[in-house]
Order: structure tokens, then C-alpha cells, then sequence
């Protein structure tokens, strides 16, 4: 469903990804771990088609993101870092425009709209995007994405900002989305988070993939039984000097 080779972006001279491969099947939780500035939403923007590479080749639902944008565009959801709505409308005339965008505007939607709505809380839709705090915004933008039960679907650091129990019934939800053959691909810089969640998790940083696997491959790497994945992380991240280093000189 996601296929990457040598996906590279460079800005000026700074490699901000750096020839990574990625290749998720369908119905596969796939988490991309890695620290702040590691690379995470770049590649997220170029697999989905708002940045472009610099070099590198991408498919999506088998089909060449270069020669097929708005096909893929159609069938895939993406819900970005920042929730990027239309302050001036309100809730319920945002999730209509996104309706009459990709041509959904049908009762099935709107069904999964009333059902969304009540398992993430969501009472507001009455209320302009501009007053609505961003958790808030947040959950309107991932209704906006799950109602049209996208193929595929990216969430770029989908738990930031949602409070606790919305957090857990988004988990819950995507495990049920992956169930049905759904393709998820979603990034993180918290642990526990790609722990849980995803089936394959691919550690990026500074651009480079560093280790990927699933839970218990990633386990086995770090060669101890004392060893948690948290350390791992931060080996190879190389951070685990540095948060001694900061630690002793506080
Ligand atoms: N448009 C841009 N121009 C220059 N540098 C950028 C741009 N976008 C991202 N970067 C840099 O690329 C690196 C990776 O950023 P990003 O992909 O946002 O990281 P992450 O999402 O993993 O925290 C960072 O060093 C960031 O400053
Ligand atoms: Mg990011």
C-alpha cells in the first residue's frame, strides 16, 4: 500500500531525509518513531504528496504518486501535525465541505460522522473552528479524515494534543481500521505509543532509517534482557550520553 525507494529531501545542503525505503502492506499499523527534527513529517509530506522529493521514487495503492496524485489523493486520508481548518466556518460546515469535496456527501458519512461524534465527544459542531480550542480542532479534523474510511491513512503525531480518553478511542479505532484492511501509517516521537499501537516500527534519525521491525525484533536488538526499548531508542538515537551529560550539569 506505502512503497518508498530512496526517498531523499534535501533542503539547500542539509539532508532532512535521507534515503530511506519504506514498505507497508495492507491492513498494517506502521509506526515511524524518531526524536524532534528526526524526519518524520517530511517524509509524511512527501508521501503524501504536499512536498516533493528531491530524488526517490514513491507508490501508494500501487500506483506512482508522480503520475497519479489526485487518484491517490482521493482514496487516502492524511491528518496533519497542525490542524489546518477554515477559522470562518463552523464544525458541521467544514466536515459538509470536505463531504462535497471527495463527492461523500451520502447518509452512509453522515452516519459515521454521528457515530465519530459521539465516541471522540465531540457536542460542538454548532461552533466556529475559530473559537474551538485545538485538541478540539483536532478531533474535527480526524472526523473530517475517518468518516470518508480512507484506504490508506497517515496521521503525523495523531496523539499530541488529544486528551487522555480520546487518545485511547483513537487507538481503539485504528486497531479496528487495520482489522478491516486498512493501511496505517503513523508517526511519533513517544515510545509507548509505537509500542502499542503498531505492528512494524521503523526508528528514523537525522534522516536515516536506523532500525525497524516489529516489537520483538526491535526487543532482540538490544541484545539484554535488562534493556528496555527505551534504551535502544535512545542508543541509537545517541541521546543516552547526552541526557547524562545534561542531567549532571543541572
Ligand atoms: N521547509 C523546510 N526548510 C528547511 N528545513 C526544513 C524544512 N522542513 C523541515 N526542515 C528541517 O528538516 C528536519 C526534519 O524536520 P521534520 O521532518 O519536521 O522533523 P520531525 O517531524 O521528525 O520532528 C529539521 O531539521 C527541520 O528543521
Ligand atoms: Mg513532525
Amino acid at each position: 500500500m506505502i512503497k518508498a525507494s530512496n526517498l531523499t529531501k534535501k533542503f539547500k545542503d542539509f539532508f532532512a531525509v535521507d534515503h530511506i525505503d519504506i514498505f507497508v502492506p495492507k491492513g498494517q499499523i506502521f509506526g515511524f518513531l524518531g526524536p524532534n527534527g528526526a524526519g518524520k513529517t517530511t517524509t509524511i509530506r512527501m508521501l503524501t504528496g504536499t512536498l516533493k522529493p528531491t530524488e526517490g521514487d514513491i507508490e501508494i495503492l500501487g500506483l506512482d504518486l508522480k503520475k497519479n496524485e489526485i487518484e491517490i489523493k482521493r482514496r487516502i486520508g492524511v491528518v496533519p501535525e497542525e490542524p489546518r481548518l477554515y477559522s470562518h466556518l463552523k464544525g458541521f460546515e467544514y466536515l459538509e465541505f470536505v463531504m462535497d469535496i471527495y463527492n461523500t456527501n451520502n447518509k452512509a458519512t453522515r452516519d459515521r460522522i454521528d457515530e465519530l461524534c459521539n465516541a471522540f465527544g465531540v457536542d460542538y459542531l454548532e461552533k466556529l473552528i475559530s473559537d474551538m480550542s485545538h485538541g478540539m480542532k483536532q478531533k474535527l479534523m480526524l472526523i473530517s479524515v475517518l468518516m470518508r474510511k480512507p484506504e490508506v491513512i497517515f496521521l503525523d503525531e495523531p496523539t499530541v494534543g488529544l486528551d487522555a480518553k480520546s487518545a485511547k478511542i483513537l487507538k481503539e479505532l485504528l486497531k479496528k481500521y487495520s482489522e478491516s484492511g486498512t493501511t496505517i501509517f503513523l508517526t511519533t516521537h513517544i515510545l509507548e505509543i509505537a509500542e502499542k499501537m503498531c505492528d512494524v516500527i521503523a526508528i528514523i534519525n537525522r534522516g536515516k532509517i536506523i532500525a525497524q521491525g516489529t516489537m520483538e525484533e526491535l526487543k532482540k536488538l538490544t541484545g539484554s534482557k535488562d534493556k528496555s526499548l527505551e534504551d535502544l531508542f535512545l542508543e541509537l538515537t545517541a541521546q543516552e550520553e547526552d541526557i547524562k551529560h545534561i542531567v549532571e550539569s543541572l
